[in-house]
């Protein structure tokens, strides 16, 4: 049955042209597309019609259509988070606390807590218990505005705990309607079996985890966190290369703490994207721009929400967008250094943190969001054939007032697959 929401006070994100971007970058992120006024139709799971209510004559009415009053209302694309490890055994709120009293997040880990610490908790939780509280953090995302997820392993860091987080992400793909993403992230820590023995540990995760991994089809595409004490610009490229040669594209996170090189590494390797980028020198973002006029560079991925708790930088979104390039937002949502699955708070960040515009904010949420999981084809926009997962606000004065009202729930509805 079709379902019509009428009388919008607008849609934003509009492709008139069948899905005809991939992604939106420079000026074009702020001049996105929006219709006053407006009717959007979903049907079969698919965005099937839409336009100004004005040019719906009485026979577009049949019967069978179930009506939804947008008065005062705006609809636009469901956020699409291109970054989380929504897979975790517990919160890490004691470490919030340290922090609160001092303590870094280096001085947690080196101390054996941050990443070890959810892996030891979590190679104590059953499947299915990580399922059920996967399901219920999916739930909470989607009442934010969250249709489309993905998730990372990576708090396993041993063959058998990455194969059940990613067993975990596989099932509730089976069991929501929400499209969900796997990412493996063996190489996200070195465990403590292989404490000062990173290169051993890394060979693991080459050599077993890996094949394994894609062996059993478990992951769409493949993570590394690149950073001093963590991996290094080399193992990314190993990585990568190896990834690839299995059909699994690199996501990569870099330049979260320090520049050590995994931008470059990620760039050179053909990585789909690079996340975090908080640290970035004049000669990174340089080097990205030029990847850039080459054709497509790796997609840009800021996560505001672990800058906001960790009390680190920015990524400088307000530069990378005014070099000409994309930019996509996500929420890194885990518990360790981004507890919140909320990209409301997201949108926020990136306007009053990063200084983008309203709209730069959500085409960095959604259509660009989509690019980072190779999927814009699919979602991202408001388009005549794409999966209809919209977001229909409460009433608001204007689109902008979302991101304005910052720290209130303005989503009404979550559509996934028109439902
Ligand atoms: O994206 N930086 C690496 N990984 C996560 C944090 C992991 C954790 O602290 O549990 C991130 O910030
Ligand atoms: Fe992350």
């Amino acid at each position: 049955m079709r379902t019509r929401l009428e009388n919008l006070a607008g849609i934003a994100l509009v492709e008139t042209e069948v899905a005809s971007a991939a992604f939106l970058a420079g000026p074009a992120m702020d001049q996105a597309a929006c219709l006053s006024n407006a009717f959007l139709d979903m049907e079969g799971g698919k965005i099937v019609a839409l336009g100004p209510m004005a040019s719906l004559k009485d026979g577009q009415f049949p019967e069978q259509v179930r009506r939804i009053d947008g008065t005062g209302r705006w609809a636009f694309p469901a956020f699409v988070d291109s970054h989380t490890h929504m897979v975790f055994a517990k919160e890490r709120s004691e470490e919030f606390e340290m922090r609160m009293r001092g303590a870094t997040y280096a001085e947690i880990a080196a101390a054996g807590g941050g990443i070890l610490n959810s892996a030891a908790a979590l190679a104590s939780r059953s499947e299915d218990e990580l399922l059920e509280d996967l399901l219920r953090r999916l739930t909470q995302a989607r009442s934010t505005g969250t249709a489309v997820v993905e998730i990372k392993s990576g708090y396993g860091l041993s063959l058998e705990t990455e194969l059940k987080m990613l067993r975990v992400i596989q099932r509730a793909k089976s069991l929501t309607r929400m499209p969900l993403f796997a990412t493996f992230l063996g190489a996200h820590a070195v465990p403590k079996r292989h404490q000062g023995q990173r290169e051993a540990y890394f060979n693991e995760v080459l050599t077993e985890m890996l094949p394994a991994v894609a062996a059993e089809s478990l992951a769409d595409f493949v993570d590394i966190f690149c950073e001093e004490n963590y991996f290094t610009p080399t193992e990314l490229t190993q990585l990568a290369d190896a990834a690839l040669a299995l059909g699994l594209p690199l996501k990569a996170h870099v330049n979260q703490f320090t520049s050590t090189g995994g931008l470059q590494a990620s760039i050179a390797s053909k990585a789909l994207s690079v996340d975090h980028l908080e640290v970035m020198s004049d000669t990174d973002l340089a080097d990205l721009v030029q990847a850039w006029s080459t054709g497509n560079g790796p997609m840009p991925v800021a996560l505001p929400g672990c800058s906001l708790f960790l009390d680190i930088p920015y990524t400088p979104g307000r530069r990378i967008i005014d070099a000409g390039l994309p930019l996509a937002i996500a929420s890194d949502f885990n518990p360790g250094s981004a507890p919140s699955s909320n990209l409301l708070t997201a949108w926020s960040l990136a306007c009053h943190q990063m200084k983008l515009t309203p709209m730069e904010g959500l085409v960095g949420l959604t259509l660009n969001g989509a690019s980072a999981l190779q999927a814009s084809d699919r979602f991202g926009s408001i388009a005549i054939g794409k999966e209809a997962h919209v977001c229909l606000t409460k009433p608001i004065e204007r689109l902008a007032s979302i991101p304005y009202r910052f720290g209130e729930q303005l989503i009404e509805r979550t559509f996934v697959s028109g439902q």
